[in-house]
């Protein structure tokens, strides 16, 4: 049988990475979602750093219970299964390093302006281009397993109107060229690795936050911050090792905000 774009990634691995960090790379015609099928090998007892890609979802998943619309043969959905040896407190920092992943590696392959709106959204010109949605199974002391989920938009042209001036590709912001799903895919599997790898070391985001604030959007910039408590404007300074966005707010006072809590816009807009 002819060698699918995951199986061609995963070649393209293994010439530039000997080691057997991805302990499986495994592809499916159509799955109904990537992370519920490596919740299901975490389950059946798979070691860690398996990755699941699927050429469509029929029931893909977005964050706070929305649906992840997920064509065939445009994208990349992918979901990995990790058993990272850190606190059950640390996990959801694996959804930034997921997002700083993808940012380098579509600058990587592309060289287009791609950036990181905090936490973990990944955007061209203002537009999304990358979800992610992180699942974890653990008891108070120990991670059992950890399944994070990515959806590229990669060759996608047609975009629902409710979210199409929030949404992009990399092939409508590349003026229409196709982009290989195969090279971008090694890419981002390789900048993981390396990425996990550094984040396990340290449980935390130290080794990695100078490369994530180089490519945060908002980075000195106003924002405004929908605290619950009220919303106010701040600027905002880059990240802290835990991954919480460090903002100054008029009176010179600063705050740590932590992901989940609240969400930060731009003056005028998502961006
Ligand atoms: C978001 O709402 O921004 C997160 C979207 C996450 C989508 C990806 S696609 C691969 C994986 N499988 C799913 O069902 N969802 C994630």
């Amino acid at each position: 049988m002819k060698d699918n774009w995951a199986d061609r990634a995963a070649s393209l691995l293994r010439e530039e990475c000997a080691d057997d960090f991805y302990k499986k790379i495994l592809y499916r015609e159509s799955t109904g979602s990537s992370n519920e099928w490596m919740k299901e090998a975490g389950e059946a007892g798979e070691p860690s750093c398996i990755a699941g890609i699927a050429e469509e979802q029929t029931a893909g998943k977005g964050r706070l219970g929305r649906t992840w619309v997920s064509p065939k043969g445009e994208n990349i959905y992918f979901s990995l299964l990790l058993r990272p040896d850190v606190e059950p407190r640390h996990a959801a920092t694996l959804t930034l390093v997921m997002g700083l992943t993808v940012a380098q590696a579509i600058r990587e392959t592309t060289g287009l302006p791609v950036g990181i709106k905090w936490p973990n959204d990944v955007v061209i010109n203002h537009r999304k281009v990358c979800g992610i949605l992180t699942e974890m199974k653990a008891d108070p002391e120990k991670i059992e397993y950890v399944v994070i989920g990515t959806g590229i938009n990669v060759n996608q042209t047609d975009f629902a109107e409710a979210i199409s001036s929030m949404a992009t590709s990399l092939r409508i912001e590349s003026g229409m060229r196709e982009i290989d799903r195969a090279v971008l895919l090694e890419s981002v599997l390789r900048h993981f690795r390396e990425n996990f790898l550094l984040f396990e070391k340290t449980e935390d985001l130290s080794g990695l936050m100078e490369a994530y604030d180089a490519l945060l959007v908002n980075r000195g910039q106003c924002v405004r911050i929908e605290d619950p408590k009220g919303p106010y404007t701040a600027v905002s300074k880059g990240i802290d090792e835990t991954g919480a966005l460090i903002v100054v707010r008029e009176d010179g006072t600063e705050e740590r905000i932590s992901s989940g809590e609240v969400s930060v816009r731009g003056l005028y807009g998502y961006v």
